[in-house]
């Protein structure tokens, strides 16, 4: 995997979305097909949403032939309540750029059979050419999307039971009531993010610097479902200087070594 360090969430957040925007003109340069972009929820992303929004504004890029598939959905929250992750998406970027509406899928968490709703997804996703690049974010406990510790790394998309912890973290958006966070969620899998032919991991402030450190130096474990990116061929860290703090000085170094050198190519 590679690490890319910033120094604070904004420089992140911007080198992110820059990223993104070069993969999707890249794409467009050698075929008509789509490109399929994976995307998260939560204050992780919001600056690299901002900066996509200038971007599509701004002329320098386009979303029209870009198709997108959320990581995962509140089940039970009705689809207008300002916390679900429909209103977050329509809020924070799909009403702001040009991509077609029938191009955005985001699970249906109320779907009257969940298991089919999930099935479905899947073969969306498929049909679509599989996921170009899926961006995400990690919880303090090291979920990816919504695959709390103890996830199988191989999970697909799926009804997930929230952990406590995560529901406490949540609750913040939510009056600061963990129990009006809903218990449940509808999920892509380890393994639906780790099918993309590219991952790009948001990780910012102090608060996950262990669920990051083990991410990266840690084995390889359900524990911490992130750190299934180490067998990702094309995994890609994008952090802060606060959410690297745990690691060892000499990972760190050679981080900033490996960029320093691929910048001089
Ligand atoms: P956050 O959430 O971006 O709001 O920190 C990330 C996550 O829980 O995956």
């Amino acid at each position: 995997m590679k690490v890319i360090i910033r120094d604070n969430a904004r420089e992140g957040g911007l080198w992110a979305a820059h990223y993104i925007a070069s993969r999707i003109r890249e794409k467009a340069a050698r075929t008509d097909k789509p490109f399929v972009l994976g995307l998260p929820t939560g204050s992780t992303p919001l600056n690299t949403y901002a900066e996509l929004v200038r971007m599509v504004k701004a002329g320098e890029i386009s979303f029209k032939n870009v198709i997108s598939f959320n990581m995962d959905e509140y089940a039970g929250l009705p689809v207008e309540h300002p916390e679900s992750y429909h209103s977050f998406m329509f809020k924070n970027l799909f009403d702001h750029i040009d991509e077609p509406l029938e191009n955005i899928h985001i699970l249906n968490g109320n779907a009257a059979d969940p298991a089919a709703e999930c099935a479905a997804y899947e073969r969306a996703i498929e049909q679509a050419g599989g996921i170009d690049l899926f961006l995400g974010g990690i919880g303090e406990d090291g979920h990816i999307a919504f695959n709390e510790p103890f996830s199988p790394l191989t999970s697909r998309t799926r009804l997930v039971t929230l952990t406590q912890d995560t529901r406490e973290v949540n609750s913040r958006f939510f009056g600061g009531d963990p129990e009006a966070v809903p218990a449940q969620a509808m999920s892509v899998g380890v393994a639906t993010v780790m099918d993309a032919r590219e991952v790009v991991i948001l990780a910012f402030g102090s608060k996950k610097a262990r669920a990051l450190a083990s991410a990266i130096e840690g084995p390889m474990s359900h524990y911490n479902t992130v750190s299934a990116l180490q067998n990702h061929p094309a995994g890609i860290i994008v952090c802060d200087e606060a959410a690297i703090g745990e690691v060892k000085v000499n990972s760190y170094r050679y981080f900033k070594a490996v960029e320093a050198a691929e910048n001089r190519l």
